[in-house]
């Protein structure tokens, strides 16, 4: 059983030493709390669990406390993947929600798994999604003074569980004053990917995941035996041929926990019911 979450990136430049500390404490809580959920739900379950908490916490750019877009509106994007059944659901830009992970989840079971817009805020009022305002004041300050609140801190979390199935999800406010339309990696198979062999979530520049194709390249140097830190490595480095800026968490099947950023810092914890590493 392993678990590692991660709340995307934190900027010495832009951030307070008091929000470091905070976000490190929010995140030991976290995997600690998931951890203890690991040991009697599946992979699956656990993800969509830590995630949730990850967006309800306003530190994070996920859930409460999303930056705001260019028009003023918040607009969230968050995905899952089950490593065992291959199925990878999600919502890209939908509003009013209190938790975007949880309408993911939901689509998990349908014919039509990833809704994006308007479909994607309908489908949540029919599934009985009760109206939420993600907007915090904190965020509404910075959208006034025309900067992007917390650089890129998107959430997710990459779960193995007691039967080796691995879980992946992740969610995100996006990457702050973005045109509205604009697609987030984080519910693409670029940021977010699992199968039985390796499970990925990703944080950065949603353009850059994208071109890197993070997430589902490493999954597939995985599958296809490389090791999980050769296949950080070499999916790394084509990201650097254009200076790309992510970060990405992951485990593969033998229970290896591996993460990497193309520059510092991302933040993140994880936790094998032993040790816990904790990176902020
Ligand atoms: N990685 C989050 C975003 O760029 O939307």
């Amino acid at each position: 059983m392993k678990i590692i979450i991660h709340g995307g990136f934190f900027s010495e430049f832009l951030q307070t030493k008091a929000i470091k500390q905070a976000k490190k404490a929010a995140l030991q809580k976290i995997v600690l709390e998931s951890y203890a959920y690991l040991k009697s739900h599946s992979a699956l379950e656990t993800v969509v669990f830590a995630t949730k908490l990850l967006e309800d916490e306003p530190l994070f750019n996920a859930g409460l406390g999303s930056q705001i877009q260019s028009d003023g509106k918040i607009r969230m994007s968050a995905s899952l993947m089950d490593g065992v059944s291959k199925k990878f659901s999600g919502v890209i830009n939908i509003e009013n929600v209190q938790n975007p992970i949880l309408v993911a989840e939901k689509l998990l079971y349908f014919e039509d798994r990833v809704l994006a817009g308007e479909g994607a805020n309908l489908f949540a009022q029919k599934q009985g999604f009760p109206y939420f305002n993600p907007e915090t004041p904190e965020r509404r300050a910075d959208y006034k003074a025309k900067k992007a609140a917390t650089n890129t801190g998107t959430v997710g979390c990459v779960a193995l569980d007691t039967e080796g199935r691995l879980a992946t999800a992740t969610s995100t406010g996006g990457k702050g004053f973005e045109m509205p339309g604009r697609v987030s990696d984080s519910a693409t198979i670029a940021g977010n990917y699992a199968n039985e062999h390796c499970a990925v979530s990703c944080t950065g520049v949603g353009e850059d995941i994208v071109s890197a194709g993070i997430a589902t390249k490493i999954v597939t140097r995985v599958t296809d035996g490389q090791t999980l830190e050769h296949a950080f490595q070499k999916t790394f480095q084509e990201l650097a041929t254009f200076d790309g800026f992510a970060g990405a968490i992951a485990i593969d099947y033998h229970g290896n926990i591996f993460y990497q950023e193309s520059h510092p810092t991302m933040v993140f914890a994880a936790f094998d019911g032993e040790k816990i590493t904790l990176f902020c």
